[in-house]
């Protein structure tokens, strides 16, 4: 079984962080997310991992390497333009032969990462089956956000419509595809949408309506895809809550830390009452302050005489003075700073596609 994480793409609904990054490589509770998808392929088992990338390639394989941090052989396949998720399985064709293979978009995250997809593909192949396709399914209370599944009596796919306006059931499906060399016939049956993309969902109807068989498994957990500013905010509160304190930094006797904290090395919280889930990175200050729930504080920030809530502020951010930051995800080297000058006036130096919001 190889695996196939994407992580190429345009990025734009998280604009303008994207701008001047790659979308898989902001980071949930201080980890990029991409490599939470890497995790999930080692822990099902998966060794050999391809990745897709695009203009932002130089920055994924700086950020990745050779994938041995996670016990991985990362290969990196290079998509000239994000010309659909069904394009990436054409493009990794030649390094994926006639595996099975896992494909995970790179900006999903899963609770319970991919065990279950695999066990799922274990179980069936016990039982002498072989469906040529297999896909995760979440139940949404807003299938019209998605593309959605229709179950056939046997529990195979008959259907998949996208943002359906009378959804065939309440069944998502999420970011995690288990495929065999089957698919490879539909990607090059099939044609462009009209978005201009080829899409997976086409991939896997051209399957179903064959009879090559296409499976699913229904989650337990959770499932985010991060690609925009809310969607990131949650993905970063879930897996915030799922640390284990630490304090590697330091505390002073002025100040007050609650519920789950991790202090990181070098980091210092003076003066100030943090509210866990909190994770401060590597150098990160916190003075005079307020931190939390839910913040995850990038390496080398600095936050003076503020109250930042629900937030990912990543490297460098420089806040002083600000009453209450919430919901806000702020990017590398960015300052939000009070001046207390009259009379009072806002001053800003923003980036394209910033989004600022004025009591
Ligand atoms: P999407 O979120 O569907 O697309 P996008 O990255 O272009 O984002 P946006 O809509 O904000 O412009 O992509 C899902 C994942 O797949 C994401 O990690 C990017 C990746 N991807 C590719 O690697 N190649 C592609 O051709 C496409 C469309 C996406």
């Amino acid at each position: 079984m190889k695996g196939l994480l994407l992580a190429g793409g345009r990025g734009t609904r998280l604009r303008p962080i994207t701008h001047t990054r790659a979308k898989q490589l902001v980071p949930v509770a201080n980890t990029p997310i991409l490599f939470y998808g890497i995790a999930h392929m080692a822990e099902a088992g998966i060794t050999d991992v391809g990745v897709i990338v695009g203009e932002t390639a130089d920055e994924v394989r700086a950020a990745v390497g050779d994938g041995s941090r996670w016990g991985v052989d990362v290969t990196y396949l290079p998509q000239d333009e994000p010309l659909g998720l069904a394009h990436c399985i054409r493009v990794a064709a030649p390094f994926l032969a006639d595996d099975d293979f896992v494909m995970y978009l790179g900006d999903n995250l899963l609770e319970h990462g991919l065990a279950g997809l695999v066990q799922g593909a274990a179980r069936d192949e016990a039982r002498g089956l072989r469906p040529a396709a297999r896909i995760l399914l979440c139940p949404v209370d807003d299938p019209q956000r998605f593309g959605v599944a229709e179950l056939g009596p046997g529990g195979d796919v008959v259907r998949i419509v996208e943002k359906p306006s009378d959804p065939p059931s309440d069944l998502a499906v999420t970011g995690a595809y288990l495929f065999t060399e089957a698919v490879h016939d539909a990607v090059a049956a099939i044609v462009p949408s009209e978005r201009g993309e080829l899409e997976v969902a086409d991939a896997l109807q051209w399957l179903i309506d064959r009879g090559r068989g296409v499976a699913h498994e229904v989650l337990s957990g959770w499932w985010l895809d991060t690609g925009k500013k809310d969607s990131l905010l949650e993905a970063n509160r879930r897996v915030l809550a799922t640390l284990t304190p630490r304090c590697e930094g330091t505390v002073d006797a002025a100040s007050r830390l609650d519920g789950c904290v991790v202090v990181g090395p070098g980091a210092e919280v003076v003066g100030s009452r943090v509210q866990g889930p909190v994770i401060l990175g590597p150098g990160a200050r916190v003075v005079d302050s307020r931190v939390g729930p839910s913040v995850a504080v990038g390496p080398g920030v600095l936050i003076e005489a503020s109250t930042v809530e629900d937030s990912v502020l990543l490297d460098r951010v420089h806040l002083r003075g600000v009453p209450r930051l919430v919901e806000s995800l702020i990017g590398p080297d960015s300052e939000v700073l009070r001046t207390g000058r009259t009379p009072r006036a806002t001053r800003l130096l923003l980036g394209d596609d910033a989004s600022v919001e004025l009591p």
